[in-house]
């Protein structure tokens, strides 16, 4: 059963000096991320009791996620990785390439495959087509963020950390042209960065461009 996910914090704590040249604001704390992440353990080691599982979890965003999440879950687990990236024009994103493939064999397995983020949700649908094809028993699908009004796909996650608005947001493993994964918050990037990155003025928010994944 899919539960809904966590509300995002009404009062959002300062951003750490080292940061503020490029953090706008802090969307989610560390703590609350870490309170969020022993719920979703909890629902996820009840769907999974009395099968082993294997963990496919997409590189490289999930790194600071999977790291939290597996650490919580006492149940046997097998961990494998696949590298996505989206290769596109400017700071759109464009086709999707995978950069590693899957070591362990899913079939007949019950797969949990984590992600950091599910935006237009073309990454998890075609990673999901190519689980798929694998024949595992069943696959669940676990992300920290769900940006639920950028869907261009339909893929829906079963396990949700946190909806968040249509903000491009960086930290916990979410990159900016590959930086500010090491925030240990998840982050609105200042769109003094994006200006800098793509020689443009930014539009409005709801046009505002995607940085390349
Ligand atoms: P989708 O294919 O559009 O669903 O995008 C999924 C991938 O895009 C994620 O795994 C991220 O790597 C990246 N992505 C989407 N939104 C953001 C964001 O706000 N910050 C950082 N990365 C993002
Ligand atoms: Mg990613």
């Amino acid at each position: 059963m899919k539960k809904s996910p966590s509300k995002l914090p009404r009062r959002s704590q300062p951003v750490p000096a080292r940061w503020r040249r490029d953090v706008e604001r802090v969307l989610i704390s560390d703590k609350q991320i870490a309170r969020r992440i022993r719920e979703l353990s909890v629902e996820i080691e009840r769907d999974f009791e009395g099968h082993e599982m294997v963990v496919v979890s997409l590189l490289n965003g999930t790194v600071m996620f999977l790291a939290d999440l597996i650490r919580y879950l006492s149940l046997p687990l097998r961990l494998d990785f696949m590298g996505v990236s989206s290769y596109g024009l400017g700071t759109e994103s464009g086709e999707l390439v995978f950069t590693k493939e899957l070591r362990l064999d899913v079939r007949g397995r019950d797969v949990l495959l984590v992600d950091d983020i599910l935006d237009t949700g073309k990454t998890l649908h075609k990673v999901l087509a190519k689980l798929r094809a694998l024949k595992p028993r069943r696959i669940k699908t676990c992300v920290l963020l769900d940006k639920t009004s950028r869907r261009v796909e339909p893929v829906q996650a079963d396990y949700v950390g946190f909806e968040i608005p249509d903000f491009f947001v960086v930290g916990y493993g979410l990159d900016f042209a590959e930086r500010y994964r090491n925030l240990p918050f998840v982050g609105v990037l200042h769109p003094q960065i994006y200006k800098m990155a793509t020689g443009q003025a930014l539009k409005p928010r709801k046009k505002q461009p995607q940085a390349p994944h």
